[in-house]
């Protein structure tokens, strides 16, 4: 699909500028050399490009220091949240959770160290609205009033560093592994196709378990408000739950959450309702959607651009845009730069969806050079460029490009081919934010060491989630498994709207 608006030549422009600068901040710092060592030896100051009529003051097309003002722009969402700069760090589940999926002082640190890089919105990963229904284990939950001290932390880390925060709240249905459902939920009994062996079989959801999930949205987009979020993104992307409802391939029913795609559609556009309803104002209501599932029979790009105009009857304040499953993970391509064609992976869709909606559109997915961030939003294309794996390896990138960096490269760590790539992607990323969240480097570890590590970090969950299933009226079991926020005054009691919708 071609959109009005062409990505490569966008970025070509954008680099050629850059690289104009580029030759400006050479000269820089040849002249700054010249004039330490003037210093020393009273010479005169040499020429700059600049003054001999060369220099990017003499040329329009050429970027200074300020050259990245459409991201530097603030930008307010249609409820009046107004966020300071175009920079978003998207989702990423960040499995810092603790063993009942409670926010750890390791997830805030994180998230205060994500506030300070500059980014004007942090997106949670994917918080359970259903804390027997994981995507992985050490997921956050939001589903209780129990979980209000440690969210209410987390929300509380991000502003400190004066970035918004909204939580993302997903259900995975069918995309979760056995290590963390031997039972999981789907619309149809349609098994995964990619390793079997590590998921089970899915069980139809009845009319009833359907309308419980609706309410588990809305009750943790509750707890969210409650605990000082400043909005919730629902995720129905990446072939989750409300992914799987949308998804022909996935969705086989006949009743009327299937067959059509406005049956299909009607689960996320319930779960919307439900939690516009107890949303206080100025809480934002945003949707990751894919453009298409990149799956023969799946969710296409049609069928997408016409939920996208059921979101806009919806009334949600932010698009971001997305693709792919955990059977076809486009959302993760992770071919070498060399062989991929473009930064932005899903542009083309959203140059298409841009002509057919008034809803604002955040782009996620392979931006990882400020002058394609930059062009992606002068274009008109993109109101909120979304940054995920280059925040886990540089987490202050937003506040260096908009300080002037121009030449901040992000490390693209080698990657490994086939079932190694799929299976690692997520734990070397995983790693790194445990790392930074314990204030320390990021670091280029091995695959396999990472997906090593994943294993034992599993197997330890698996084995403690069962004690504490088994003995959780043993006295002082639950304590244990509760690790106290150090330092940090425990929060009194919840508020008493949050106890009752607990119930
Ligand atoms: C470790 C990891 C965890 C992720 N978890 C989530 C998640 O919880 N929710 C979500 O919507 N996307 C998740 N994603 C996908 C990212 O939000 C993003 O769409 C993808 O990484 C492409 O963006 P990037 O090229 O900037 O990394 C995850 C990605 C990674 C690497």
């Amino acid at each position: 699909m071609t959109g009005d608006y062409h990505l490569d030549r966008v970025v070509r422009e954008a680099r050629l500028r850059a690289s104009a600068d580029r030759r400006y901040q050479h000269e820089l710092r040849r002249h700054a050399r010249a004039s330490r060592h003037r210093q020393g030896s009273g010479g005169a100051r040499p020429a700059l490009a600049s003054d001999t009529g060369t220099g990017p003051h003499s040329n329009p097309t050429t970027l200074e220091p300020s050259m990245f003002t459409a991201l530097a722009e603030d930008f307010t969402l249609a409820c009046g949240q107004v966020l300071r700069n175009r920079f978003v760090k998207a989702a990423m589940s960040e499995q810092l959770a603790d063993r009942r999926g409670q926010a750890t002082p390791v997830l805030e640190d994180l998230y205060r160290r994500w506030a300070r890089g500059g980014a004007a919105l942090l997106i949670t990963g994917n918080a359970m609205v259903d804390g027997t229904q994981l995507s992985e284990p050490y997921n956050l939950v939001a589903e209780r009033a129990s979980s209000l001290e440690g969210l209410s932390a987390l929300a509380a880390a991000a502003h400190d560093g004066e970035a918004r925060i909204w939580l993302q709240l997903n259900h995975p249905g069918r995309q979760s592994s056995r290590v963390v459902s031997s039972r999981p939920v789907a619309p149809s009994a349609v098994p995964m196709g990619m390793l079997p062996a590590m998921f089970a079989q899915p069980r139809v959801l009845d009319e009833s378990q359907i309308r419980d999930i609706i309410h588990r949205f809305a009750r943790s987009a509750r707890l969210a408000a409650d605990a000082g979020f400043d909005g919730v993104q629902v995720h129905a992307a990446h072939g989750y739950l409300l992914n799987q409802f949308l998804s022909p391939f996935t969705n086989r029913r006949t009743d009327r959450w299937g067959g059509s795609l406005s049956n299909r559609s009607r689960l996320l556009l319930e779960v919307i309702e439900a939690i516009q309803q107890i949303a206080p104002a100025g809480f934002v209501v945003g949707v990751k959607l894919n453009s298409a599932d990149f799956q023969r029979g799946g969710f296409s790009e049609e069928e997408s651009m016409t939920v996208v105009s059921y979101l806009e009857a919806a009334g949600i304040d932010l698009l971001e845009v997305s693709g792919g499953t955990y059977e076809a993970p486009a959302m993760l391509s992770t071919k070498p730069a060399s062989t991929r064609e473009r930064e932005a992976y899903f542009f083309d869709y959203v140059s298409a969806v841009r002509s057919t909606t008034r809803l604002p559109v955040m782009l996620t997915g392979g931006l990882r050079t400020p002058a394609a961030m930059e062009a992606v939003v002068t274009s008109g294309t993109v109101d909120l460029v979304g940054l995920a794996r280059p925040l886990t390896l540089v987490p202050d990138l937003p506040r260096r490009v908009l300080s002037g960096e121009a030449q901040i490269a992000v490390p693209t760590p080698p990657v490994p081919k086939g079932t190694l790539q799929l299976l690692s992607e997520t734990p070397w990323y995983v790693h790194q934010m445990r790392r930074l969240g314990q204030g320390r480097e990021p670091q280029p570890v091995g695959r396999l060491r990472a997906l090593a590590q994943d294993a034992r970090r599993n197997l330890g969950w698996r084995l403690t989630r069962t004690a504490f299933r088994r003995g959780r009226t043993r006295t002082g079991l639950e304590n244990s498994l509760s690790v106290p926020r150090q330092g940090r005054p425990r929060s009194s009691s919840p508020p008493e709207h949050s106890r009752s919708i607990d119930s």
